[in-house]
Order: structure tokens, then C-alpha cells, then sequence
């Protein structure tokens, strides 16, 4: 998936748009699903925003997206326009590691809604290890102690049927206590190996999730989690 200049991603997220629909719709009705607090959004990891909702975005005056990719920024600002246009809007693109950079934006912008925008469930990719990536995650918790946060992120991927069996409507709204993964993988007619991507300790417990199915490609699935954290969103999911 998507590191630094990454065009095979943009390519098959171009093509995918159609197969992603349903999960699409799902990432919306759950980043919608916040209460309209924040006048800004730092968006970490949101590529050109191939999943990313206008009707989210249009809650917020300031955008400020940081991505490792070069790429990301401008294809999003295009693919995002009607969303990012207005006197009153400002959207700036960050090319940068958000492991390195994050603690300074958090400074900056110290009222803003950060959204990590399915990127934590790579980080092995990155570290290659599984303790290396725990370290860097409860170091994210640590930095957002007392700010208003989220993630969608992947949490198994796997073999699976053809196409979308469901709506995933019946499964995104699973609390993370009342999920079975052997369910999760059944219902996507899952089959074979299945990776886990170690992010089950992201969100502090008792925090309400949804799980979104996503047909990455035809045959092979991700079940994405989401959840809001922080003071804003006590009670909601
Ligand atoms: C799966 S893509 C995100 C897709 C995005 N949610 C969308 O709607 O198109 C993951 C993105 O995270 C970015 N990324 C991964 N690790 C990062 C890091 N440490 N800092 C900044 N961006 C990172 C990648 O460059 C990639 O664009």
C-alpha cells in the first residue's frame, strides 16, 4: 500500500471506486456520525481522500493534510474541490512523516479534530515489527491525552468471496466487545490465512467502534475499525 510516491495505489483506488462504494457510504454515515464541534481537521494519512467524504469535509473552515506521499495533496485538492472551495476554507498539504511531525501540528493547531484516516493498520509494513509498532501506537495515545481524536483503521484482511455479500450495515455498528473476528471473516466468505494487524489496542477500552467491510480487491477483504475518542464524544459512535 501507499508509502511515498505511490501511483499503483492512486491506480487501483481510481479503478476501485465503484467496489468501494458500499464502504464508502459506511466511512461516511461514521465520520458523520460526530458532533459538529471543530472548525478545523488535521487529516492524517488521507492520501487523496479515494474514501474521504465532501459532506464531512464541508463541516470544517480549515483542513490541514499531512501525508508522506507527494502525491497526496494535490490529487486531493483536485478530487475534493467543491468541498475545499469558499472564501472562508483553507486546505494545506504537509508532505511528512506523522510519527515525526505530528507533535508540532498538535501545537499548532490545538483545537483541531485529528482523524488518522486508515493508516495505523500499516504501521508494521513500516517498522517490520510488531513490539516497534505497539511502542509507536500507545505513544500516539499518550499525545492525544485530552483531545478529540479518531481512527479508521485496518484490523484483519484476508481472502474472501467475489463480491460484496452484504451490506455491512448488519456489522458496522459491532461494538469492539460484541465482535467475533471468526464472524467478521464468515461473513465476507472469508477463507485461508487471515492477517491480523495488531491494532486492537488503539482505542482505549470502552470506546464504541464500527467495523466496515472493504473489498480492497476482488476477492481479498479488509475489516476496517472506526471510533471517535476524546471529550467531544462521549456517548456517540
Ligand atoms: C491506505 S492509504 C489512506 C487512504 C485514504 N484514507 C483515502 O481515502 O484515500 C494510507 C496513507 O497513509 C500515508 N502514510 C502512511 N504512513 C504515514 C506516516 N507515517 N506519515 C504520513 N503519512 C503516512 C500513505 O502515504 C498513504 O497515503
Amino acid at each position: 500500500m501507499a508509502s511515498a510516491f505511490d501511483l499503483h495505489w492512486h491506480w487501483r483506488a481510481w479503478r476501485a471506486q465503484e467496489r468501494w462504494s458500499q464502504s464508502k457510504s459506511d466511512i461516511e454515515a461514521w465520520l458523520c456520525s460526530q458532533p459538529k464541534s471543530h472548525e478545523c481537521l488535521l487529516l492524517l494519512g488521507g492520501s487523496a481522500g479515494w474514501m474521504m467524504s465532501d459532506r464531512f469535509l464541508d463541516r470544517f473552515t480549515r483542513v490541514v493534510l499531512m501525508d508522506m506521499d507527494p502525491l497526496a495533496g494535490p490529487l486531493f485538492r483536485l478530487r475534493h474541490r467543491r468541498a475545499l472551495q469558499g472564501s472562508r476554507k483553507t486546505f494545506v498539504s504537509l508532505k511528512a512523516d506523522m510519527h515525526v511531525q505530528l507533535p508540532q501540528l498538535l501545537e499548532d493547531e490545538p483545537h483541531a479534530l485529528v482523524l488518522f484516516d486508515n493508516l495505523l493498520g500499516l504501521d508494521t509494513l513500516q517498522t517490520r515489527s510488531i513490539e516497534a509498532t505497539q511502542r509507536r501506537l500507545s505513544a500516539l495515545s499518550s499525545l492525544l491525552e485530552g483531545r478529540d481524536w479518531g481512527s479508521i483503521h485496518d484490523r484483519f484482511s484476508g481472502p474472501g468471496g467475489a463480491l460484496p455479500p452484504l451490506s455491512s450495515s448488519t456489522f458496522h455498528r459491532l461494538s469492539d466487545e460484541a465482535f467475533s473476528p471468526t464472524e467478521l471473516i464468515r461473513v465476507v466468505g472469508g477463507s485461508g490465512e487471515w492477517t491480523d494487524h495488531s491494532t486492537h489496542g488503539i482505542f482505549p477500552g470502552g470506546v464504541p467502534t464500527r467495523f466496515v467491510a472493504w473489498p480492497i480487491v476482488p476477492g481479498y477483504w479488509h475489516w476496517l475499525q472506526a471510533g471517535w475518542v476524546g471529550p467531544s464524544f462521549q456517548g456517540s459512535s
